[in-house]
């Protein structure tokens, strides 16, 4: 294992900041309290929600770290960090998203399976690294190549960290070629976060983001990347992250009837107010994020202030003085939006967000219509209770 080792216990885990919420110790998952996500457009890395399936894995030496490309290709290659800094540097600022996000509401209907997240397994980042289509142009696949002459169809990325999901194997995840080939798909092979080296937390010192699909697929601590014709066999592929209907449960779950889940759906989060608050009769701040997958904008984001009866629209933005219009070229086109709006609440009620996004796609009314046993992709409109008190607060 060139210049990357992976522990086998949690004895040499980086520091992390105090005020994050911890789900699990280990492996660490943590994220921050809600009201931090709309703090800023751009996640401060200490505040960015870390999910990870075993030891944090250790850097000896970055000048002996490198990452094998093979497989279904012409020339495997061994590329160092050298060869990946030479490439082009493109910043990309992408929402990364768990699938998982919000499970401890679903599994308030029925008990899921899985680690419970609040609200805040998401944050906006900005990715600084290589194209991963730059990158596979050095092991000879062009750009927009679909199959490669040997039959590669998917690109896997291999981990070195210890899961037990993988029976002590690395965490590993595929996506298409076409997609990996695509400059505009802004796959990349990231080294930096925020302007920073990532940290440790986040795949120092290499990790793929893809842009615009759960967070599952964004492999840190990069180590191998196979070319291969089917998509990844790998656990987090083929036996969890997929979306099951309401009525299959784990005696009749078949794993192999569903896809992997790759973008994510349409979503939005109220983080300006608990799930119950107490506030004084006047005027509200109601704010959070939305975000949608594959490069979709928001189009909307409704807030309603009598439980879903009537409604008003949110203002949206992503950069102080720039209008965010959605799918114009000035906005981040894989980042979430913050939303705001401020409503005369007088008395105790249930507030509402839901948004919509540029495929017109909505946020399903409830919970319950799309639980599913694994417990992702909880979209439902999300509900904040405000208890109206004239006392000093
Ligand atoms: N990569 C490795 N090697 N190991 C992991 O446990 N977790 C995945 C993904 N990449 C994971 C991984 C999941 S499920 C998510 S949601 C994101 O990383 C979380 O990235 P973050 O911890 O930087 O927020």
């Amino acid at each position: 294992m060139p210049g990357l080792t992976a522990p086998s216990d949690y004895s040499q885990e980086p520091p992390r900041h105090p005020s994050l919420l911890i789900n699990a110790k280990t492996p660490f998952n943590a994220e921050p309290p809600r009201s931090t996500l709309v703090a800023s457009y751009v996640t401060p890395s200490d505040f960015f929600y870390k999910r990870n399936h075993g030891p944090i894995p250790i850097v000896e030496d970055i000048n002996r770290y490198s990452v094998f490309v093979s497989g279904l290709v012409e020339s495997p290659k061994q590329l160092f960090m050298k060869d990946i800094w030479m490439l082009p540097k493109y910043n990309v600022t992408a929402t990364l998203q768990c699938a998982g996000n919000r499970r401890t509401a679903m599994s308030k209907t029925k008990t899921v399976r899985g680690v419970g997240w609040d609200v805040s397994a998401i944050g906006n980042a900005i990715w600084g690294g290589a194209k991963l289509s730059d990158f596979l142009e050095l092991v000879g696949i062009p750009k927009l190549t679909s199959v490669t002459q040997f039959g590669g169809r998917h690109v896997e990325f291999v981990s070195v960290d210890k899961c037990k999901e993988e029976n002590g194997g690395p965490y590993k995840a595929s996506i298409p070629l076409s997609q990996a080939t695509n400059p505009e798909a802004d796959v990349l092979l990231a080294y930096e976060m925020n302007g920073e080296p990532l940290n440790r937390d986040h795949g120092y010192p290499l990790r793929v983001v893809v842009p615009g699909v759960i967070g599952a697929r964004s492999v840190k601590w990069l180590e191998d990347i196979n070319i291969i014709a089917e998509e990844c066999q790998g656990f987090f592929m083929q036996k969890d992250y997929k979306m099951f209907p309401p009525s299959v449960n784990w005696d009749s779950i078949d794993w192999s009837t569903r896809r992997p889940q790759m973008d994510f759906p349409v979503q939005c989060v109220i983080c300006s107010l608990e799930d119950v608050s107490t506030i004084k009769p006047g005027k509200v701040k109601i704010s959070g994020y939305a975000a949608s997958g594959g490069g979709r904008g928001i189009e909307r984001v409704d807030v309603s202030v009598d439980g879903g009866k009537t409604w008003m629209e949110a203002s949206r933005s992503q950069k102080s003085g720039v209008p965010y219009i959605s799918e114009h070229a000035s906005s981040d086109k894989w980042a979430w939006v913050l939303f705001e709006v401020t409503a005369d609440i007088l008395q105790s009620t249930e507030i509402v967000a839901k948004a919509v996004d540029s495929a017109a796609n909505v946020q399903p009314e409830k919970v319950e219509d799309i639980w599913n046993l694994r417990g992702i992709l909880n979209t439902s409109w999300h509900r904040v209770k405000v208890q109206a008190s004239h006392s000093n607060m």
